[in-house]
């Protein structure tokens, strides 16, 4: 039995405070539950209000890609200086400690690889993605494929009506038909897409006119870094980004193809989270690389 006899009654009820009523800091997630506002808290800095994902799902659609080789020895060593960790249970499981706190944004869709139809794809069970601890679930959302947009909008839909049961925030990951331009109508559509279908986060490719493509999509937009480009170009993605209203980046081979991975991580950071001009955060890379 607890004690009972020496309940004092309470002195301190800050009757000069009002209780707060303050607003979530991430754009279009303030009527939200207060577990999804706590995991999307890991993923994105509360002072920039930005993130910087570390991205390594690529295995999953297309084998031991250049730079993810081993992920024990080319991602693990990375994962202190992420905001979040985007790949997969098997390659979480096998090759990243589970000593490591940071938040992960779990890979939740599969079945297809770059050999055969792409976007084909189911979606693993949710049990795996409370089991892995996922601050975040992310799958594809395909637009402009006759075979599949309707597979993977499906798809979206049902992993969100998942997340909004345990309060774990979903990011869509957009993609457009092989035929369609990849701009910012496109992306921009696919954007919009994830988000009516109830994405907390979208994450797409930084195009011309992507002020609109953000403007148009009210919760935040991370981009992809796409295809290796040399540091400094890579830098001014992110940097752009930002400006037009991107909150992070959720980057791979940009990453871990570069000569020197961690150091251009710091240099990302340093313009996602710090405002450091592209040629602040390339002298930055320079520097720690040496
Ligand atoms: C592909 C993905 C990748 O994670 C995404 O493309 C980010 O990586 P990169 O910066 O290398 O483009 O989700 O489905």
């Amino acid at each position: 039995m607890a004690d009972t006899d020496d309940i004092r009654d309470g002195k301190s009820f800050g009757l000069d405070t009002p209780a707060s009523t303050e607003g979530f800091y991430l754009k279009g997630l303030n009527n939200t539950d207060w577990g999804l506002k706590n995991r999307l808290s890991r993923i994105f800095n509360k002072k920039s209000g930005n993130t910087v994902m570390l991205a390594f799902d690529h295995g999953f659609l297309m084998g031991p890609t250049s730079g993810l080789e081993r992920i024990d020895l080319n991602i693990a060593p990375l994962a202190e200086e992420a905001d979040c960790l985007m790949g997969t249970r098997g390659m979480l499981r096998s090759s990243i400690p589970a000593t490591c706190t940071k938040p992960v944004c779990l890979r939740t869709d599969t079945g297809t690889t770059i050999l055969t139809e792409m976007n084909n794809n189911v979606l693993i069970s949710e049990i795996e993605a409370i089991n892995m601890n996922a601050s975040a679930m992310a799958a594809m959302l395909s637009v402009g494929e006759k075979e599949t947009e309707h597979i993977t909008i499906a798809n979206f839909s049902r992993l969100v009506d998942i997340g909004m049961k345990y309060g774990i925030p979903v990011m869509g990951v957009t993609a457009v038909g092989k035929d369609m331009a990849r701009d910012a109508r496109y992306f921009g559509m696919a954007s919009r897409v994830c988000a009516e279908n109830g994405a907390s986060i979208v994450k797409t490719y930084y195009t011309e006119g992507f002020e609109k493509v953000v403007a148009a999509c009210p919760v935040p937009v991370v981009i992809a870094g796409g295809k290796k480009l040399p540091e400094l170009e890579a830098l001014e993605l992110c940097y752009n980004a930002i400006q037009c209203g991107a909150s992070g980046v959720d980057m791979g081979r940009n990453v871990f193809q570069s000569e020197a991975p961690l150091a251009m991580m710091k240099a990302v950071k340093g313009v996602v989270h710090d405002g450091l001009k592209p040629a602040e955060g390339f002298d930055l890379f320079e520097t720690l690389s040496k």
